[in-house]
C-alpha cells in the first residue's frame, strides 16, 4: 500500500461520510473503491466508456441502473452518470422521487437528478404525449451542448421509457448520438436471489408482460420454456392459478420491490396468497428439465 492525500470539497466530504456510514465501510475504503472504479473504467481492452473521456455535447445516453440495490449499479453506469452534464429521470411528478432516481441517489450520492414528469398510466394517448414532452425537454438540453444521461430501472432497452423517448428525440434531432449502458434486469436479480436457473441448453426463455387481459397460458403450456412475467403484480393470484393449472407452480418464484424498501421474495404461491402485489413485481416460472435418459 502507498499513501496519497487529496482535498475534497465540503459537499463531497459530507457525502463521503454519509456513504461510509450507510455501507458500514471506512471513508478510506469508500475512496479506494471509487478510485479503483474510476481507474479500471479508463481506456483499455474491454473497459467500455471511459470516465476519463469528456462528455460528448449533444449525446443522449440511456443508463440502466438495475432493479434497486445500489450495488447492482454497474461501474460503467456510475461512470456515465458522473460524466453526464445532466441526469434526467422519469417521475410521476416533479416533487416525487422516481424509482430510478432513488437508486442513483443511493449508488452515487451527491449527483443532481432532474425529474421529467411522465404519465405512467397505460392510456396510449397520454403516454405518447408524455414521451413527446420529455423528448422536447431532453432535446433542449442536447441543443445546448449537454451530454444527457436518462436513467431507467433495469436495462434501458427492455420495457423502458428510454427507447420511446430516444426515438422521439431522434425525430426532432436526427443527428443525435444515442448510446446505452446496459443494466441488470429485475428477473436476473430475482433468479440470483432465489437460485433459480433461468435456462440451460435444453430449455428456452420467454420474457413477457402479464398485464390485465394478457393470456399467459400458451407460454405456460410449454414445459421446456422458462417464462418470465413482468408487469403482472396486480394479477399475482391469477398468475399463480395459471401456473398451478399448467402443473408449474412448484419452483415458480416471485419478487416484489427487489432491492427496495418493502421487498418481498419467495415462492409464487406464498406471495400470491397475500393478494395482488405492486407494479414492481416479477415472476419466474422455470422450465422443467427433461428426465435424464437411461439406456
Ligand atoms: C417498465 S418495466 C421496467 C423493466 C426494466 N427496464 C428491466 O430491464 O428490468 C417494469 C417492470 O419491471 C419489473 N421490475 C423492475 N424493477 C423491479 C423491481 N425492483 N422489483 C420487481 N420487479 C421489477 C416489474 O415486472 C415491473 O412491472
Amino acid at each position: 500500500m502507498r499513501k496519497t492525500s487529496v482535498y475534497l470539497s465540503s459537499r463531497l466530504k459530507d457525502a463521503l461520510s454519509v456513504r461510509a456510514a450507510a455501507t458500514g465501510r471506512s471513508e478510506a475504503e469508500v475512496i479506494r473503491a471509487a478510485v479503483e472504479a474510476e481507474v479500471q473504467s479508463g481506456p483499455g481492452p474491454g473497459t467500455g466508456a471511459s470516465s476519463l473521456e469528456a462528455p460528448v455535447p449533444g449525446r443522449l445516453v440511456g443508463v440502466g441502473v438495475g432493479p434497486g440495490d445500489a450495488d447492482l449499479v454497474t461501474v460503467r453506469a456510475v461512470v456515465a452518470l458522473r460524466r453526464a452534464d445532466r441526469i434526467v429521470a422519469p417521475a410521476t411528478a416533479v416533487d416525487a422521487v422516481g424509482r430510478a432516481e432513488a437508486v442513483v441517489r443511493q449508488a452515487v450520492p451527491g449527483l443532481r437528478v432532474e425529474r421529467i414528469p411522465f404519465a405512467m398510466a397505460p392510456g396510449r394517448a397520454e403516454r405518447d404525449r408524455s414521451v413527446d414532452e420529455a423528448a422536447v425537454v431532453v432535446a433542449g438540453y442536447l441543443d445546448a451542448g449537454e451530454e444527457v444521461a436518462f436513467v431507467t430501472l433495469g436495462d434501458p432497452l427492455t420495457y423502458s421509457t428510454f427507447t420511446s423517448v430516444a426515438a422521439s428525440v431522434r425525430q426532432r434531432r436526427p443527428a443525435t448520438v444515442v448510446d446505452q449502458v446496459p443494466g441488470i434486469m429485475a428477473f436476473q436479480a430475482l433468479a440470483a436471489r432465489t437460485g433459480t436457473t433461468v435456462t440451460d441448453e435444453r430449455q428456452r426463455l420467454v420474457v413477457r408482460t402479464a398485464l390485465d387481459g394478457e393470456d399467459v397460458d400458451v407460454d405456460l403450456a410449454q414445459p421446456d420454456v422458462t417464462v418470465v412475467l413482468y408487469k403482472g403484480g396486480r394479477r399475482l393470484p391469477d398468475l399463480a392459478k395459471a401456473a398451478a393449472a399448467a402443473g408449474r407452480l412448484p419452483g415458480a418464484v416471485a419478487g416484489e420491490l427487489l432491492g427496495m424498501p418493502g421487498e418481498r421474495i419467495g415462492p409464487l404461491a406464498d406471495l400470491a396468497a397475500d393478494g395482488p402485489a405492486s407494479y414492481l413485481a416479477t415472476v419466474i416460472v422455470p422450465a422443467r428439465s427433461p428426465a435424464p435418459e437411461h439406456p
